[in-house]
């Protein structure tokens, strides 16, 4: 993780989201926390809302100490709620004096028990009120400060399953083709306000979500994924992502809107099933 951290006294890189104002959901682990810490040293000042506070606060307290107290804060934030995002984004507003870019992180898998007759209903809504109720409520109350001050970035984590079918639930599949369906829709509407949205679409990183879906010890997924991998030498880790979020994020995408980019190493391009069985009967 502190791979993509500059030396904070000699600080060499150069501070790509200086004087930008940022909130991540999820922000306590995986994706999120590696995009607080990056955003952070970028020069950003950060707002970690989750739900587990004890992470989250942790997190917090470790930035603070390298970078000093007025870079980061944490809130705690159920982003399936209404009031709990509207606290979030009008703290982060009073506290900062604005907002310029929304992370739309936070997520959860569900039960991971797959099929369709056994799938329930109350894990249905749930997963549906975390990955998509969560992200339109960010969005909306986001929009709600960036539509005056027409600019701002809006950003989802999706997944690689909105593109390829990789063996998840279907609610969980469900929820990550809705936020690319609610990325693309807002794309339009605030565009007319100077606002860009855009979407990440990851691929497997052993992070506690994943981890805990497949009830697998963490090194046996970081080989699975190696292993199905299509670019090989090098394993996606949730700096990948984060870095994807530092682009968008940053002005230097100001023309790139209305994106689901896919960090996947090629991975969804191609169907391997039949080179697979090719590769088999030839050995
Ligand atoms: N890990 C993967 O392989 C993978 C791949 C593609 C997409 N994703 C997506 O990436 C995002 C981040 O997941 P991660 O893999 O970093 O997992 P993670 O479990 O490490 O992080 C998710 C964070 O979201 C928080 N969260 C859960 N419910 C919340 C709620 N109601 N309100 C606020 N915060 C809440 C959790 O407390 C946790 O800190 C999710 O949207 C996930 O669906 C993960």
């Amino acid at each position: 993780m502190n791979s993509l951290l500059c030396n904070t006294s000699s600080s060499p890189c150069t501070k790509r989201l200086k004087d930008k104002v940022a909130i991540v959901t999820g922000g306590a682990s995986g994706f999120g926390e590696s995009t607080v810490r990056l955003f952070t040293q970028h020069g950003a000042k950060v707002v970690i809302a989750d739900i587990q506070d004890e992470l989250g606060t942790f997190v917090c307290q470790d930035l603070v100490s390298k970078f000093g107290n007025d870079c980061v804060m944490y809130i705690h934030c159920d982003v399936s709620k209404d009031s709990d995002v509207k606290n979030l984004v009008d703290t982060t507003v009073s506290k900062y004096g604005k907002l310029d870019i929304m992370f739309n992180n936070a997520g959860i898998s569900g039960d991971s028990n797959g099929t369709i007759l056994n799938s329930s209903v109350e894990n249905f809504k749930r997963v549906l009120d975390v990955n998509v109720l969560g992200s339109f409520l960010g969005a909306k109350h986001a929009a709600r400060v960036m539509i005056p001050e027409k600019r701002g970035v809006i950003l989802f984590t999706s997944s690689v399953v909105s593109v390829v079918a990789c063996g998840t639930t279907h609610v969980y599949t469900a929820s990550k083709y809705s936020v690319v369906g609610m990325m693309k829709n807002l794309c339009v509407e605030l565009g007319e306000y100077g606002i860009r949205v855009n979407c990440i679409s990851p691929y497997g990183v052993a992070t506690p979500l994943l981890v805990n879906a497949l009830g697998m010890e963490k090194a046996v997924v970081d080989e699975c994924v190696r292993a199905s991998a299509v670019l090989k030498g090098v394993a996606p880790t949730v700096e990948d992502v984060a870095m994807a979020a530092l682009y968008l994020g940053s002005d230097e995408s100001k023309f790139v809107s209305g994106v689901n980019l896919v960090v996947d190493g090629g991975y969804s391009i191609v169907n391997q099933s039949l080179i697979t069985e090719i590769k088999r009967s030839m050995s």
